[in-house]
C-alpha cells in the first residue's frame, strides 16, 4: 500500500488516509468485515467494527457504549464537551432543547426558498459549460440552507473560513494524525466565536431563536457547552450535507443509467436519497468508549477500550443488504446506519432529506449529467468526500 508520508500505520488491514483507500474504501471494507470483523487497530487504539448488526449494537446501548469518553478516564477538550460528547441523562436536556428547535422550524417553507435558491446557482452554473459541483454549487448551497435553518447570516466563505473547516474535519482524524489535534481545537474556538455572536443576536426566527428564547427552565445552562453543540450543529448543519452531495453526484455519474431513470420519475426521489446515504454516506466512523468487559463476535471487548463503529462498511454488510455495492436506488427497506443509530442519530436528517432532494431535482429539471474532469478526494477517512467534482449537462 502507498501511504501518505509520516501517515504510516503498521496495521496489516486498514490504513484509512491511503491514497487508495481514501478513494474507495469499499474492498478493505469488505476484507475486513470477511476476515476480521472484530479487529483490533493498534495505531487508531480501537476496535473496528464492521459487520451492520455489531456497529447497530453499539450505537444503540450508551450505557455500555458511551460517547463521553471521561468515563474511561480520558479527558474531553473544553471545546469538545457537547451534546455530541455526552449521554443521556447529562445529554438530555440539550438534545430535548435541539429537537424542539428542529421540530418548529417551517421545513416546506424552507423547502420552497432552497429549490428557487439551487435552481437560480444552476442557471448562472450551466452556461459556463463545465462547473465544479462540490466548490461552486454543493459548498455554498448547504452554507445557504444551514444558516437559512438556524435563522442568521452564512459567513463569508472566505479563504479563513476553508482553512479552519480543512482543519475541523483532519481533527477528526486525529489518532491516526495527532498533528491534526491542536489546529481543530483552534478551529472550533474560531467558531465558537462566531456562535457566541449568533445567540447574543439570534434573528428573530430560525433554530437560533428557539433556542435563546427557550433556554429558560430548559435545564440547559447559557454555558460553553451549549456554544459547542450550537456549534457542533452549524458544521455538521453545512460540511456533512455537502460531502454527501458531493459523493451522491459522483456516485449517480458512475452508474451507467441512473439520471435516465430518476429521469423517468419511476424512482421516489425519498428512496434514491435513502439509497444513495447507504451507498456513499460521508460519515464512515462513529467511536464510543466501553464501560464494561464485553463479548462481541467472539472478541472480548475490555473496559476503558474504545470501539469504532464503520458505518460506512456495515452499511454494505450483505448480511443485512442485498447485492450491497450495487446502487439500487429504490432498495427498500433499506435501514441504513447513514445517519447513526440512537441518542446520538442524527439531529438534522430531516434538512439533509431535503436539501438532497431538492438538489436531484433541480439537477433532473436541467437534464441528464456526465463527468467533465477527474473528481479530487479530500485527505479525510472519517468523513469521506470530494474536494471537486467536475460536471456538465449531456447534449
Ligand atoms: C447527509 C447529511 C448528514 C449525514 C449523513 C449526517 C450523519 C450523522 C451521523 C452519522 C450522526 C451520528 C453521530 C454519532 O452517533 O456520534 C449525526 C449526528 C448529528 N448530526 Fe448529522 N448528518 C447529516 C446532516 C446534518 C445536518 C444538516 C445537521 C444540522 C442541521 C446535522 C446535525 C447533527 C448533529 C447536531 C448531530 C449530533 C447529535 C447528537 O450527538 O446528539 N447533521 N449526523
Amino acid at each position: 500500500m502507498t501511504t501518505t508520508p509520516g501517515l504510516e500505520t503498521a496495521d496489516p488491514l486498514f490504513n484509512p488516509l491511503d491514497p487508495a483507500v481514501l478513494a474507495d474504501p469499499y474492498p478493505v471494507y469488505r476484507t475486513l468485515r470477511e476476515s476480521d470483523p472484530v479487529h483490533w487497530h493498534e495505531q487508531i487504539d480501537s476496535w473496528i467494527l464492521t459487520r451492520y448488526a455489531d456497529c447497530a449494537t453499539v450505537l444503540r446501548d450508551t450505557d455500555l457504549f458511551t460517547a463521553d469518553f471521561r468515563r474511561i478516564g480520558i479527558p474531553t477538550p473544553d471545546t469538545l464537551l457537547s451534546l455530541q460528547t455526552l449521554d443521556p441523562p447529562d445529554q438530555t436536556p440539550l438534545r430535548h432543547l435541539a429537537l424542539g428547535a428542529v421540530r418548529a422550524q417551517d421545513l416546506d417553507a424552507l423547502g420552497t426558498e432552497l429549490a428557487a435558491h439551487a435552481d437560480v446557482l444552476l442557471a448562472t452554473l450551466t452556461p459556463r459549460g463545465s462547473f465544479d459541483f462540490v466548490r461552486d454549487f454543493a459548498d455554498p448551497f448547504t452554507l445557504t440552507a444551514i444558516t437559512r435553518f438556524l435563522g442568521t447570516e452564512p459567513p463569508a466563505a472566505d479563504e479563513e473560513f476553508a482553512r479552519r473547516n480543512d482543519d475541523l474535519d483532519h481533527s477528526m482524524d486525529e489518532s491516526l494524525d495527532p498533528d491534526a489535534a491542536e489546529p481543530g481545537r483552534q478551529a472550533r474556538a474560531h467558531f465558537n466565536d462566531l456562535v457566541r455572536s449568533w445567540l447574543a443576536d439570534p434573528g428573530p426566527d430560525g433554530v437560533l431563536a428557539h433556542v435563546v428564547a427557550h433556554l429558560p427552565g430548559s435545564g440547559v445552562a447559557a454555558d460553553d457547552v451549549l456554544v459547542n453543540s450550537v456549534r457542533a450543529f452549524f458544521h455538521a448543519g453545512f460540511e456533512v450535507p455537502s460531502r454527501f452531495l458531493g459523493n451522491a453526484v459522483a456516485a449517480l455519474l458512475a452508474t451507467p443509467g441512473a439520471w435516465q431513470a430518476l429521469r423517468a420519475g419511476d424512482i421516489p426521489l425519498e428512496s434514491a436519497v435513502e439509497e444513495l446515504i447507504r451507498h456513499v454516506g460521508p460519515v464512515q466512523a462513529l467511536a464510543r468508549a466501553c464501560t464494561a468487559d464485553t463479548a462481541i463476535g467472539g472478541r472480548t471487548v475490555r473496559k476503558g477500550q474504545v470501539v469504532t463503529a464503520l458505518i460506512g462498511a456495515a452499511n454494505r454488510d450483505p448480511q443485512q443488504f442485498p447485492d450491497p455495492d450495487t446502487l439500487r436506488l429504490d432498495r427498500t427497506p433499506n435501514p441504513h446506519l447513514g445517519f447513526g443509530r440512537g441518542s446520538h442519530s442524527c439531529l438534522g436528517l430531516g434538512l439533509a432529506r431535503l436539501e438532497a432532494r431538492i438538489v436531484l431535482a433541480a439537477l433532473l429539471r436541467r437534464g441528464t449529467w456526465r463527468p467533465a474532469g477527474a473528481p479530487v478526494v479530500r485527505p479525510n477517512g472519517t468523513l469521506r468526500g470530494l474536494a471537486a467534482l467536475p460536471v456538465a449537462l449531456e447534449h
